[in-house]
């Protein structure tokens, strides 16, 4: 191994130096968790009495394992000159002392069971289930002798997690590191300023403050909505279509929202529609909205399943050939989506056009929690619209067919 000049944050530095068995450092998106985590292994792992010996790697899923932490882990071997070959189909490292290091993702913590770790670390614990701490942890008995250590990284989630029993109520043999996004100074410049503005005040707290808080449930408060007669003239509008799941039963409900932005930052939102419709009312519905609104509004739809289908017949119809209607690709979950709207919503900038929606729409938004148990189509169809309204055109993940 070549002496490599790295340099580690303070909080970074003091998760490296514990003796503990288990060391934790949970942290806010980006502070270099990752980082760490991969380095430690690294310098644990050709450690002169590691020689020979199996050391762990884990991730929640096949994906984070692949994109993140391996990769973070084969950069910081090559970096330090000390991997002597490599699997990638196995994923799996061997080191110039002969140590070695099988990565693998914990979608199912049953897999974990087997062999005989001298140390281990989990990226990513929080998004881990406990049984996968408590699986590796019995694998800790391949230390040649001596006990086997734990790290884990991980952004916080709350103290009902088991991460923060087992690492945050100072058990015995545990020690825990916070460090807060802004603790890191390879981040690009505007990093944490890009995505704290897109966050409530409790989600800073917990993604880039790093810290264990719980959500009092819900993200949207009653009293952050403002009601207004109209909205300002000359804005652009964008109509989002969240469309109900099937369109031979009605038990789901469609919804749409028509929201713009004005230059100040206030989000506006009007004409808000929800029904459960079968599709002939609903493409009925959709033609007479669209219609009505005319050119100046553009009209997303969701692209799920069925949305595919509606957009197609839709761009079949004459009348409709003026009018901008594209299908929208959603890649990420509800309550991310969420976010943005919820933090202008904090701001006071969320302000609503008075119509007879706007009771129910109230309603579902501080019911809110975005984990499927409570209607969100309203929520979704807003945030929707708001990103196609405050997204640059260009880089805007549309498709149009
Ligand atoms: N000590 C360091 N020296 C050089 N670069 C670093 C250091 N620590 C972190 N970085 C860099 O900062 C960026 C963010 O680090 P990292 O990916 O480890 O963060 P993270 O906390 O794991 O983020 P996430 O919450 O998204 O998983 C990466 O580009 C990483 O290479
Ligand atoms: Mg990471």
């Amino acid at each position: 191994m070549r002496e490599l000049r790295i340099k580690l944050s303070p909080k970074q530095k003091a998760f490296r130096d514990s003796k503990a068995t288990f060391r934790a450092l949970v942290g806010g998106r980006g502070s270099g968790k990752t980082y760490v985590g991969a380095l430690d292994m690294a310098v644990r792992a050709m450690s002169a009495d590691s020689r020979g010996l199996l050391f762990g790697v884990y991730a929640p899923t096949y994906g984070m394992l692949k994109d993140a932490t391996f990769r973070a882990l084969t950069t910081i071997c090559d970096q330090m000159h000390c991997l002597r070959s490599i699997n990638l189909s196995d994923m799996m490292l061997k080191l110039g002392n002969g140590a070695e290091i099988i990565c693998r993702s914990l979608d199912d913590p049953e897999r974990a069971r087997g062999p005989n770790l001298a140390g281990a670390w989990l990226d990513e614990a929080s998004l881990m289930k406990r049984d996968a701490f408590e699986i590796v942890i019995a694998s800790l008995r391949g230390g040649g002798g001596k006990p086997g250590w734990l790290s884990a990284t991980f952004t916080p989630k709350g103290r009902a997690h088991w991460t923060y029993e087992v690492f945050g109520s100072g058990r015995e043999g545990t020690e825990l590191f916070r460090i807060r996004t802004l603790e890191n100074p390879f981040l690009p410049e505007g990093f944490y300023e890009a995505v704290r503005s897109q966050y409530t005040e409790f989600f800073a707290k917990q993604e880039l403050e790093g810290e264990f808080i719980d959500q009092a449930g819900t993200l949207f408060r009653r009293e952050w909505f403002r009601i207004v007669d109209a909205a300002p003239g000359g804005l652009r509008w964008a109509r989002y279509w969240d469309l109900a799941a099937s369109t031979k039963t009605s038990a789901d409900y469609t919804a749409s929202a028509a929201v713009a932005q004005a230059d100040d930052g206030t989000v506006y939102v009007r004409d808000v529609i929800r029904g459960r419709w079968e599709w002939p009312d609903q493409e009925r519905i959709m033609l007479q909205t669209m219609l009505l609104e005319g050119t100046g509004v553009e009209q997303g739809i969701e692209k799920s399943l069925h949305g595919i289908a509606a957009v197609q017949t839709l761009l079949r119809r004459r009348e409709l050939a003026r009018i901008s209607v594209r299908g929208i690709d959603v890649d990420k979950d509800k309550l991310t989506r969420a976010l943005p709207v919820a933090a202008r919503a904090e701001q006071g900038k969320l302000t609503l056009v008075r119509g007879d929606w706007v009771r129910d729409f109230i309603d579902e938004f501080v019911s809110f929690t975005g984990d499927g148990s409570t209607h969100d189509d309203q929520v979704d169809a807003v945030a929707g619209a708001f990103a196609m309204v405050s997204t640059p055109q260009r880089s805007r993940r549309i498709v149009a067919w």
